[in-house]
């Protein structure tokens, strides 16, 4: 009844994809038969992941891209379409955790936040919204933009402040972005994730404030990369054709109170 490769024929561009869950997300569209393209600052890093996908049988290729840079986005989607394919899936993925406590939080800190969570996830749906209305992608089952927040979107998550209204930002982005673009059949959703260690917060989970963070979950555990794979390839595929504007919690119920 479901295709087995759902997403063969289908260009994906992960941002972020240097490490942690952008890495994992590109294996994952790659295995579901998309070309995928690996976008971070640390391009060596890209380039040994598309070379992992590759060597598995994958097709992946690697770009350098500062999110945080406007003036690299623009021509990155440009040079991708011409050199792949129109960007049919985009993973707005790229983040840093705006570390810091209210008290203490300097304007560079939250600028680095916005710049990288926000700022960068905005202009790169809309080099991707542009290229998906060029390309007729509504006649081939519309276009899709998965944001990837955090249940911080909708969570206080303690001493986060600017990572809190960060992804809380992405949230309503996503809803109005989803809006202004339905009739462009650009399904445009996120996904927020329960904590997954990553080098986002591997330091923070050694601590001890960390073990406890973990023990007080209602699984006293951290999640896995793969518990995010189903929502990812539901929010990337033909199955999100009439869901759009919405924020998937995958938390192992770690927000629950
Ligand atoms: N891990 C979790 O528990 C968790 C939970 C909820 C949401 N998230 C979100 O998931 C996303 C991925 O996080 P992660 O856990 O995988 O963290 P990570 O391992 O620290 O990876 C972050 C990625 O973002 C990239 N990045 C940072 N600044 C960038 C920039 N200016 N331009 C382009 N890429 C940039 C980094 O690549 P370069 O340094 O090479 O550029 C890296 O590949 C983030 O949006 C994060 O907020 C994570």
């Amino acid at each position: 009844m479901f295709a087995e490769r759902p997403l063969e024929g289908k260009v994906a561009l992960v941002t972020g994809a240097s490490g942690g869950l952008g890495a994992h997300f590109a294996r994952v569209l790659a295995a579901a038969g998309a070309e995928v393209v690996l976008a971070a600052r640390r391009v060596e890093l890209v380039e040994a992941g598309a070379a992992e996908i590759t060597a598995h049988g994958g097709l992946a290729h690697a770009r350098a891209l500062d999110v945080a840079d406007v003036a690299q986005i623009g021509p990155l989607f440009e040079e991708v379409a011409a050199a792949v394919g129109p960007v049919g899936i985009l993973i707005n993925n790229a983040g840093v955790g705006g570390e810091g406590r209210a008290l203490d939080l300097t304007p560079q800190a939250w600028d680095q936040a916005f710049d990288v969570n926000v700022r960068g996830v905005f202009f790169c749906a809309q080099a991707a919204a542009r290229q998906m209305i060029a390309a007729d992608m509504a006649a081939h089952g519309g276009g899709r933009i998965v944001n990837i927040a955090s249940i911080a979107a909708h969570t206080v998550l303690p001493g986060l402040s600017a990572y809190n209204a960060s992804k809380a930002a992405v949230g309503m982005l996503t809803k109005a972005l989803a809006r202004e673009w339905a009739r462009h059949h650009i399904a445009v959703n996120a996904l927020c994730p329960g904590y997954v260690e990553t080098d986002i917060n591997r330091d923070w989970f050694e601590t001890e404030g960390g073990q406890k963070q973990v023990r007080g979950f209602p699984r006293r555990r951290l999640m896995e990369a793969t518990d995010l794979d189903a929502a990812l390839l539901m929010l990337a595929g033909p199955a999100a054709s009439a869901i759009t504007g919405t924020l998937v919690t995958v938390d192992d119920g770690q927000s629950l109170p």
